[in-house]
């Protein structure tokens, strides 16, 4: 009995084949399109030997065309990844919650969904370094709900497993020694009774997701279990939301190679927060 929380990637390409061009020209399109995958696959294979036998001034060329700086395709395509990511995700609703906490029926779960959002991530430069031959940066990625690849709205109202009471649940049996329990754990189930905390929790999906929903027994039960164990702030501002703060959220910082001085180390990670 648990959350099931099903998100998937999936990058979508860019159309190549526009409509309105006739039959004729998109057969062509066709075979030329399949030629340049077995191209591709074949360049996939065989690239090494390939780049290692081209004469030195195309592969200067090619040298020129990777390396990130300012004003150059490559860098924009690195910065701002064109190709847009989504985010699917599907939520089990619980139909029958009342008989599950009163009458200790079995959940009956439904999938609903797909809610879709789309996943921009841009990268924010902090500085170049010339002698190193880096680019410092961190990326940002915001999300958008998608309507039109959604099976239904951020409006909607679910019914789903307590997620933050079994949070607390766990920590009290993990962290809590053993000797202490049979103290705290009273102590526990009077402060989900004070807060009207069930097993169960009604709530939109945008509160679920990404705006998050305030858990007021969060304050109380940092206080009340000082005594027993430290517990560090277990929700940021004491709210939940499986994607709560996550949008338009700055990654940590990384800095990669540029290329410019040696192609070969093009893009390649050389920090990840200044380690
Ligand atoms: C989830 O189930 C409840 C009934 O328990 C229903 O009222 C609600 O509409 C369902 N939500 C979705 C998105 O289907
Ligand atoms: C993320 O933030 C942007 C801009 O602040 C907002 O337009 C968008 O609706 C937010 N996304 C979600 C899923 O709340
Ligand atoms: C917590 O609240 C503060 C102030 O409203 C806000 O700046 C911060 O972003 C919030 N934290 C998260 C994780 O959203």
């Amino acid at each position: 009995m648990t959350l099931s929380l099903n998100t998937r990637e999936e990058g979508l390409a860019t159309d190549v084949v526009r409509s309105g061009d006739n039959s004729m020209v998109s057969s062509v399109l066709k075979i030329a399109l399949s030629a340049l995958g077995i191209l591709g696959i074949v360049l996939a294979i065989s690239g090494g030997v390939l780049y290692s036998m081209i004469p030195n001034l195309i592969k200067k060329k090619i040298d020129e065309q990777l390396v990130l700086a300012e004003g150059t395709t490559m860098f924009e395509n690195w910065k701002n990844i064109p190709v847009p990511i989504y985010v699917r995700i599907y939520i089990f609703n619980v139909t029958n919650p009342a008989d599950v906490t009163f009458n200790g029926a079995k959940p009956v779960l439904e999938e609903v969904g797909p809610y879709t959002f789309k996943e921009t991530r841009v990268k924010e430069i902090i500085g170049w370094n010339k002698e190193e031959d880096t680019v410092l940066y961190h990326e940002v990625k915001s999300y958008v709900f998608e309507k039109g690849l959604s099976a239904g709205t951020q409006d909607e109202i679910v019914y789903v497993i307590n997620v933050p009471l079994l949070g607390i649940v766990k920590v009290a049996l993990e962290k809590v020694s053993a000797l202490i329990r049979p103290f705290f754990l009273p102590v526990l189930n009077s402060l989900f009774k004070k807060y009207k905390e069930e097993l169960f929790v009604k709530r939109l999906v945008r509160e679920l997701l990404f705006d998050g929903y305030g858990v007021p027994l969060m304050k109380d039960l940092a206080l009340l279990a000082k005594p027993f164990i430290k517990i560090p702030q277990l929700l940021p501002n004491n709210t939940f939301g499986l994607f709560y703060g996550k949008n338009n959220s700055r990654g940590g910082t990384l800095s990669v190679f540029t290329g410019v001085r040696d192609s070969s180390k093009f893009t390649l990670m050389n920090t990840w927060e200044n380690k």
